[in-house]
């Protein structure tokens, strides 16, 4: 008698929980991933985001496994019943594979009883070994249930049916890498713990003008070939970043309405090689970049966004000329400077000059890009 009421109890609870699979039309996608066959779905690109909407719930958690050996990636999760939407409410790392002691559902959300939006974030670039991470399901004792359209942070409201599609390409900056400096230390460096892409420039504008974005980025990288080894020409066409030259991406499946590209910084390496005709071949490739991104997606009319500095100036000339190629070309192109964001906030008294980690830009450093690149692309965009 006992035991049946407890095998009842069990079942009632059973039944009143909720779980909805990753990759179930309820759960909002962004970014650069893999819906897989058994309902679940892998990435390893940072900024990749999912929504999801509960009602009447006490909790949400999710389970997240990695193919990493050591450890996962951090993920952050942001609570709409704040008041300010996007109010970062929890970080965690995934679990490494393997392991014996740690938990792979991590708890989002709990109250005694809310209906919010939650959105879950990937902040780690996966060149400090986070590994492949999978998303199995989200879990709720509430109902799931549509979260709608994302909505900017700053900004009127996207109209029913619009979109906003946006890409970011980059370096080590893109690539959140170096952005956490622990408040008072004297030097530093990323080993994926100073790493924080929501507090980007690229999460910025993704929050801002509530966009469906996609961010491929790879620290140390180049647009120039004459860097040697693998560069973002190849990053761009793969997956996941550790597909490395395997053209694995399908690019039919979602294309960018706007692509921001902020490179430059490490071709300095291949232009001083080459010397004269140098800075004339960095142009030559970011043009032919951006028109192999126009072919792969199949979408001529692509709006690019080249950007310059704030970690050096010297691409600046190479760069707006490659606003005037691609413009000649009939590509629609239009120049950012970013090359004072790190003065312009003001954050430079650090022995290494911007206010992140190893002289990159920092929190305040990210928010001047931000301030820099959103009228810009708010206005050649319409996404006011
Ligand atoms: C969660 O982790 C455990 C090891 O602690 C493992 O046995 C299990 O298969 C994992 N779950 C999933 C969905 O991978
Ligand atoms: C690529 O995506 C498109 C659109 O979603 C789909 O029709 C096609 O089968 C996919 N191609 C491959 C090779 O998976
Ligand atoms: C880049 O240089 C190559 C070789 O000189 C030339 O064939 C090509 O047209 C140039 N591309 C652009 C986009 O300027
Ligand atoms: C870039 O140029 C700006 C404006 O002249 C200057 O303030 C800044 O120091 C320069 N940055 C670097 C890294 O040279
Ligand atoms: C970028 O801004 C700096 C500082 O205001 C300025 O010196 C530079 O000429 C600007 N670059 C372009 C291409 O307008």
């Amino acid at each position: 008698m006992i035991q049946t009421a407890l095998l009842s109890l069990g079942l009632v609870a059973a039944a009143n929980a909720a779980d909805l699979m990753a990759s179930d039309p309820k759960v909002d996608w962004s970014g650069r991933r893999v819906a897989n066959a058994d309902g679940s779905v892998s990435f390893d690109w940072l900024g990749v985001a999912a929504r999801v909407q509960v009602q009447g719930a006490t909790f949400v958690t999710v389970t997240a496994t990695s193919d990493a050996a050591h450890r996962g990636t951090r993920l952050k999760a942001y609570i709409s019943n704040q008041g300010f939407p996007l109010f970062p409410q929890v970080q965690f790392w995934v679990p490494p594979k393997d392991h014996a002691f740690m938990s792979n559902t991590s708890a989002l959300f709990t109250s005694d009883g809310g209906s919010v939006v939650v959105t879950l974030e990937n902040i780690v670039d996966a060149q400090y070994g986070t590994g492949k991470t999978t998303v199995w399901a989200f879990h709720t004792d509430g109902t799931f249930t549509d979260p709608g359209q994302r909505q900017p942070t700053e900004a009127a409201p996207i109209p029913a049916g619009g979109h906003r599609r946006l890409e970011i390409i980059g370096d080590s900056i893109t690539a959140a890498t170096n952005v956490v400096r622990p408040p008072g230390a004297g030097s530093c460096g990323d080993g994926g713990y100073q790493s924080d892409w929501s507090q980007s420039y690229s999460g910025l504008l993704c929050h801002r003008f509530g966009a469906d974005c996609s961010t491929v980025a790879v620290g140390g990288k180049c647009v120039m070939r004459e860097c040697g080894g693998l560069q973002m020409p190849d990053y761009f066409t793969a997956a996941f970043y550790g597909d490395g030259r395997n053209p694995t991406y399908n690019f039919s499946s979602w294309a960018p309405d706007a692509m921001v590209i902020d490179l430059g910084t490490n071709d300095m390496r291949a232009i001083t090689k080459i010397g004269a005709g140098g800075m004339a071949q960095f142009t030559n490739e970011t043009v032919q970049f951006m028109k192999t991104a126009t072919v792969l997606y199949n979408k001529p009319d692509i709006e690019f966004f080249l950007t310059a500095g704030p970690m050096e100036n010297a691409t600046q000339i190479g760069t707006t000329d490659a606003v005037t190629q691609g413009k000649a070309m009939g590509l629609k192109v239009t120049f950012i400077n970013m090359t004072t964001a790190c003065w312009d906030a003001r954050q430079h008294g650090n022995s290494d000059w911007c206010d992140g980690c190893a002289g990159h830009p920092g929190i305040e450093g990210h928010r001047g890009m931000y301030e820099a690149a959103w009228p810009v692309i708010g206005q050649v965009m319409g996404w006011n």
